[in-house]
């Protein structure tokens, strides 16, 4: 009988954990260690423990799934709309009501339904060999024109960096251009889709690429600091174009946070995430990772100010997310691995 009574007293312990006031708990797949500071910032303002875990975005989902109504999670944190949006149709986020969030954050960067914000940004862009490229494409469609057969390189379909992008050219030019340009990507590989975006920047150095496709901070990065296969000789011979200038602007994507359905800390978290909008958080995520803030106006670091002022797709993030499982199937159908 006690152990029933045990067990119905560890059922309400359960049901009703018992969290304290001053903390908040963040699934994160964010995966730079530079987000420390943006953690220890926070508690010094707020006297909020922040207690951190990381892992990749599909485990913390499951994870946050299988704890259900227990989770400890109040926020969930990715890098890519694509994440965010698995977490939304996986039902593990929550919308919130924040006037703070609705003034700050762009409209492009923020869920339909409030469940997910971007609270930094990143441009996917055209990188190629200064050395044997003279002209190099300047939208993404001209990616696909047969006069750079052989020479351009992309990471994986599977990766949700190649999806988003997929997905916004399915937003701005329709599913018939987007197939069309997906095949003639595929033409114009100089190599089958792999390794990461630093290594598609290694493939301009090594002669295996002359165009490649990556994201803005990858580059940044090995203008800020040393990284391996990119020295600084050689990434002087690398030019970069911020794609469709004169046209829907260069394709943006972001790395976002929501708070979560079962939060059991959700002012805690709100504040958080209205702390991630401040100027301070937001000129933190530029100088730490080399991203662009998602507040307008919050200056630049010098690594990412060095690529130059563009025009950005400010094309709404949340519809591009819809267009994913398109994307997935064009690529399936144009046997983009
Ligand atoms: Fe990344």
């Amino acid at each position: 009988m006690i152990r029933t009574t045990t067990a119905l007293v560890t059922l309400v312990a359960l049901a009703a954990p018992a969290f304290a006031e001053g903390e908040l708990n963040i699934y994160t797949s964010r995966h730079y260690d530079t987000d420390e500071q943006l953690y220890s910032d926070f508690t010094e303002a707020t006297g909020i423990t922040v207690n951190r875990i990381e892992g990749k975005a599909d485990e913390l989902l499951a994870r946050m799934n299988a704890e259900g109504v227990n989770s400890p999670a109040d926020i969930f944190m990715a890098a890519d709309t694509s994440r965010m949006k698995r977490a939304k149709d996986a039902g593990v986020l929550q919308s919130i009501d924040s006037a703070t969030l609705e003034a700050r954050i762009p409209g492009y960067l923020q869920d339909v339904d409030n469940q997910w914000f971007g609270f930094s940004q990143r441009s996917r862009i055209i990188f190629y060999d200064k050395t044997t490229v003279e002209n190099p494409p300047q939208t993404y469609l001209d990616l696909a024109d047969p006069a750079y057969e052989g020479m351009v390189c992309h990471r994986s379909s599977t990766n949700p960096y190649s999806q988003t992008l997929l997905a916004s050219i399915i937003e701005n030019h329709g599913q018939e251009a987007a197939t069309a340009w997906a095949e003639g990507m595929v033409n114009n590989f100089a190599r089958d889709p792999q390794g990461g975006d630093t290594d598609q920047l290694r493939g301009l150095v090594s002669g295996e690429c002359q165009i490649s496709v990556s994201n803005t901070y990858y580059f940044a990065r090995a203008i800020r600091t040393d990284v391996r296969g990119l020295p600084k000789d050689a990434i002087a011979n690398i030019g970069w174009v911020f794609p469709s200038q004169n046209a829907e602007g260069a394709h943006m994507n972001l790395s976002g946070g929501g708070v979560a359905v079962h939060a059991p800390h959700k002012e805690n978290a709100i504040k958080f995430l209205e702390y991630l909008s401040s100027d301070q958080a937001q000129l933190y995520f530029s100088g730490g990772n080399d991203e662009y803030p998602a507040v307008p106006g919050v200056g630049l670091s010098p690594s990412v100010a060095a690529l130059g002022l563009f025009k950005p797709d400010d094309v709404d993030l949340s519809a591009v997310a819809e267009n994913i499982p398109t994307a997935q199937q064009i690529f399936n159908t144009v046997g983009w691995e």
